[in-house]
């Protein structure tokens, strides 16, 4: 047979089930004559790589070779949506529509899906280019990162020219699981689907779970909304079925509701319960939306309503969330912290929100300024995360006269070297950066860990640019009566600083290793390293020296990225001497013994696994410091070095390893016992 025929019959079928499975979730052959055939072509296409179609059903698994997002004019207005945050708001629109015009206003309701924003082009029925909104005149070229999501069809059974406007986003479910790989990574779905469709590898975007639903159809056609999207359904897109129609004229809504089952229809006056109703259901959904949109029907009406430069008039959004703040940002500052990460931070003109006033806001990296597409000048709205936290939500107006997208500079603004991309971030590499020292001194002293709170920033400063300290151990070890003289220091302060350096020395272990703050051992880590026996510099250290990282992934909650942090830092020679200079000048290297002197110390030398549930012990850290008070050690796992196993109702998998290797388990009742004295 004729292999370019042979390649075209098995794409059909592939692309057909491929349909089946992703847009209909309803499979119709067995995933393994679709590996087969899926396979056999990839065999074909092998041999015959100039025969490989651009739209194979093979592309779907998408490419190691970097992408580049060139950029590209659309060639449909891409406009975004006017909103509005009241029912009232949304019921004041619809009444002066319907009044304003002679034609009778059929409304539609959709779910404005909290996802990235996406134009599909496709000449004579294929895919050609798949665009980001962009600025609305020029996206983002995604193509081969769009060609992964399966549900996006790649030939459409008519050889048609459209284009498409759509969601790409991403289910709670599937982002939940997906996450939990990636420990919990990506803040949320939203930004994990923007992020994917510009990662800069489409067989990394194969992997991530994202959904598309098709929401404008842009062909030739004089029809109205409704129909285009039965007709974009027809054309194998994913259409939600959540939907409303509101029109006077009965029989054509019956006509719609054979042709978009699932719709929900009534007359214009029902729009608001529909709103309200539906608004309600929110919660339920298994993907995020943000809002309703409220679009007129008929495409003559939308024509003769038209468009501002923004916004078309004959669509609204109702907006959920309260509108935070808008504001311009007026500038975009370099941070670089103290171990290199660098992170721009939005420079706001100072806006109200929720009773405090914002002037900055993280924007943690490039990828997030390119996802929101954001440039100095622009008009952005600020939302406080958790009510706390400001952040740039999104642009609301690009700057007129420079609308382009913020690129964060080569080198570092404090020393010059040249920044090095690591994964999402900009990192300066240079251990020596007077600003990586200045911050990592400003947190060795702050509140919370070594909390000598007589050295505040400026106090930092200023001894840093006299050069009286050029490193941590320094502030140990500087001549503080130098300072005498200097202006604003008088012998009572000194005294107070003198004081409270020397205090700072009773701090603990644990503090005193956060307060390095090596980057990804913080608080939860260092506690959980010094209750698995880590628990000095010299016994971390020999740990490290062996490199072999299972000695710290083994232990519950830290994972291979922890371990990796460790083994680094304490091979890295700086790091090592700054620990020795510290332990000169007399700070704790170990942690002191955890002992309760009240409490006999019966089970000195026991190793204790916990599991199950008990009544008199819950949550169960409270039997876990009854143990340590009497001097046994608490771990997770149960090994071989495991000496007695706390067993309760609902025991699992640890009860039956601790029975193959024989430790002595213990019920609650026989627990108690062995707490008295
Ligand atoms: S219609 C010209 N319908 O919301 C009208 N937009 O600010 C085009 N969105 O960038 C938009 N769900 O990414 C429309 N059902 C929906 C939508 C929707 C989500 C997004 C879209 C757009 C933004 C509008």
């Amino acid at each position: 047979m004729d292999i370019k025929i042979k390649i075209e019959e098995i794409s059909a079928k592939l692309l057909k089930y491929q349909y089946h499975y992703y847009v209909l979730a309803d499979p119709i052959v067995s995933d393994n004559e679709y590996d087969r055939l899926f396979d056999q072509l990839l065999d074909i296409e092998k041999k015959y790589p100039e025969l490989t179609q651009k739209n194979s059903p093979t592309k779907r698994v998408g490419s190691d070779l970097d992408n580049t997002f060139a950029e590209m004019e659309h060639s449909v207005s891409v406009l975004s949506l006017d909103k509005e945050y009241t029912g009232e708001g949304i019921t004041k629109w619809v009444d002066k529509i319907s009044a304003g015009s002679d034609m009778k206003a059929e409304y539609v309701v959709e779910e404005k899906l909290d996802g990235a924003s996406i134009v599909l082009y496709y000449k004579k029925g294929i895919l050609e280019t798949a665009l980001t909104r962009g600025d609305g005149v020029r996206g983002n070229v995604v193509t081969e990162n769009v060609r992964t999501i399966g549900q996006i069809p790649l030939v459409l059974p008519e050889e048609i020219d459209i284009a498409v406007r759509g969601e790409i986003f991403i289910k709670k479910s599937e982002f939940e699981r997906f996450n939990k790989k990636f420990e919990n990574k990506y803040s949320n779905p939203r930004n994990l689907a923007a992020g994917s469709l510009r990662n800069l590898r489409s067989s990394i975007v194969a992997g991530v779970p994202l959904n598309m639903f098709a929401y404008e159809g842009y062909y030739k056609n004089g029809k109205g909304h409704v129909e285009i999207l039965s007709d974009l359904k027809a054309l194998n897109f994913p259409v939600n079925k959540n939907l409303a129609l509101f029109s006077g004229d009965k029989n054509f809504l019956d006509q719609m509701k054979k042709e978009l089952p699932g719709i929900t229809t009534g007359s214009v006056d029902k729009i608001f319960d529909y709103i309200e109703n539906h608004t309600k259901e929110r919660d339920k959904l298994d993907y995020d939306i943000d809002g309703l949109v409220i679009k007129v029907n008929g495409i003559a009406l939308r024509e003769e309503l038209g468009e501002t430069s923004h916004h078309p008039r004959w669509a609204i959004a109702y907006k959920f969330d309260s509108p935070a703040a808008e504001t311009i940002l007026e500038d975009i500052a370099i941070q670089v912290g103290r171990n290199g990460r660098v992170s721009p931070v939005a420079i706001l003109a100072p806006v109200q929100i929720a009773g405090s006033i914002v002037a900055r806001a993280t924007l943690h990296n490039q990828e997030y300024i390119d996802i929101l597409e954001l440039g100095i000048g622009d008009r952005v709205s600020i939302s406080k995360r958790g009510d706390i936290i400001p952040a740039v939500e999104r642009v609301i107006e690009k700057d007129e006269k420079d609308p382009s997208i913020y690129k964060i500079r080569s080198d570092c603004p404090f020393c010059g070297t040249e920044f090095v991309k690591d994964g999402a971030h900009h990192f300066c590499k240079n251990t020596e950066c007077p600003e990586r020292l200045r911050r990592s001194i400003v947190f060795f002293v702050a509140k919370g860990q070594m909390d000598i709170d007589t050295l505040g920033e400026k106090t930092i400063e200023f001894l840093l640019e006299k050069g009286f300290i050029k490193s941590i151990p320094d502030i140990y070890s500087f001549d503080q009566n130098k300072l005498l003289g200097e202006e604003g220091f008088k012998e009572k302060k000194i005294d107070n600083i003198k004081n409270s350096i020397e205090e700072s020395k009773g701090n603990d272990f644990a503090t005193v290793f956060t307060a390095l703050g090596f980057e990804g051992i913080g608080k939860v880590a260092v506690s959980d390293l010094i209750k698995n026996g880590f628990d000095s510099f010299d016994k971390i250290r020999e740990a490290a020296e062996t490199g072999d990282i299972e000695l710290f992934s083994d232990i519950p909650g830290f994972g291979d990225i922890t371990a990796r942090f460790l083994i680094e830092h304490f091979s890295d020679k700086d790091k090592l001497k700054l620990i020795d200079d510290l332990a000169d000048a007399g700070l704790r290297m170990r942690a002191e013994e955890r002992k309760n002197p009240e409490e006999e110390q019966v089970f000195a030398g026991d190793i204790w696994v916990i599991t199950g549930s008990f009544e008199n012990f819950n949550p169960r850290s409270i039997a876990a410091e009854e143990i340590e008070k009497r001097g046994g050690k608490v771990t997770n796992t149960v090994t071989s070095k495991t000496t007695h196993l706390l067993a309760g109702p609902g025991a699992g998998s640890k009860l039956d390893k601790a029975e193959k290797l024989k430790i002595k388990i213990i019920n609650e009742k026989t627990f108690i016992k062995l707490l008295k004295p």
